[in-house]
């Protein structure tokens, strides 16, 4: 299945173009990783707690980009981890990304509660791109998938991360409730945003 979602240039939000992750963008996205995390790598952080505490991880050299990639093809091919590149089309590069997943495991659009996490580069931040990013790819879940099959969306967000509850509120999110932390697993208290699958559709897809 290869979705491309173009998204209209909105105020000073750019054209975007979402579509999987090619090997052509490995040096885009590696050049984000190093940025958002400069001092990145263990030998540098010998306290591990370091790593949970990322708001996200990506690969740190070429080998890990391909062994990456390599999950993010998977994730398509099995249906449980569907991931988009966010490509400002007046550019040509990447400059964000979207993923969408089950939130207790499996394939998305089992009928249960999906998850979708993101960030954009932070030479990128502050134009509304992943807001406009995850309006698309939460639009086109609930079309493709309809409401049986993924009822909800979650979007979680640490306390300490206004940017992101921020893209919750203009992505159509809501708040529903705090989510305390639970070390090892999740080590600071967050915000659960909840999106709702629309069930008010003019028509049903026929099986
Ligand atoms: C959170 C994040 C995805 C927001 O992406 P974005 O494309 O900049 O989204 P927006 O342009 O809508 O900005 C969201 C908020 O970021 C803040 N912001 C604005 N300009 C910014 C800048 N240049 N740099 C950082 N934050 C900025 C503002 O609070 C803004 O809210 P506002 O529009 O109501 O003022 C981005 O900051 C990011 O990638 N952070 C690291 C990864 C992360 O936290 N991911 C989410 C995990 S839950």
């Amino acid at each position: 299945m290869t979705i491309v979602l173009d998204v209209a240039a909105d105020g000073d939000q750019p054209a975007l173009c979402l579509r999987p992750w090619l090997l052509a963008d490995m040096p885009d996205l590696l050049a984000a990783t190093a940025d958002e995390y400069p001092n990145q790598g263990l030998g540098s952080h010998p306290d591990l707690s370091y790593l949970f505490q990322q708001r996200w991880s990506g690969p740190r050299d070429a080998v890990e980009a391909e062994l990456w990639l390599s999950g993010q093809e998977r994730g398509w091919e099995h249906g449980d981890w569907l991931t988009f590149a966010v490509t400002d089309v007046s550019q040509g590069k990447v400059v964000g990304h979207v993923g969408l997943w089950n939130r207790d495991g499996g394939q998305v659009g089992s009928g249960e509660q999906g998850e979708i996490g993101y960030w954009t580069a932070v030479a990128s931040r502050g134009r509304g791109i992943a807001p406009a990013a995850v309006r698309a790819v939460t639009g086109w879940a609930f079309d493709h998938f309809g409401s049986d099959r993924l009822p909800r969306i979650m979007l979680v967000h640490d306390l300490d991360n206004p940017a992101s509850c921020r893209v919750a509120a203009k992505s159509g999110y809501p708040f529903e409730r705090l989510s305390p932390a639970n070390p090892p697993v999740w080590f600071t208290d967050g915000h659960i945003h909840v999106a709702e699958a629309p069930t008010s559709r003019p028509y049903r897809v026929r099986r």
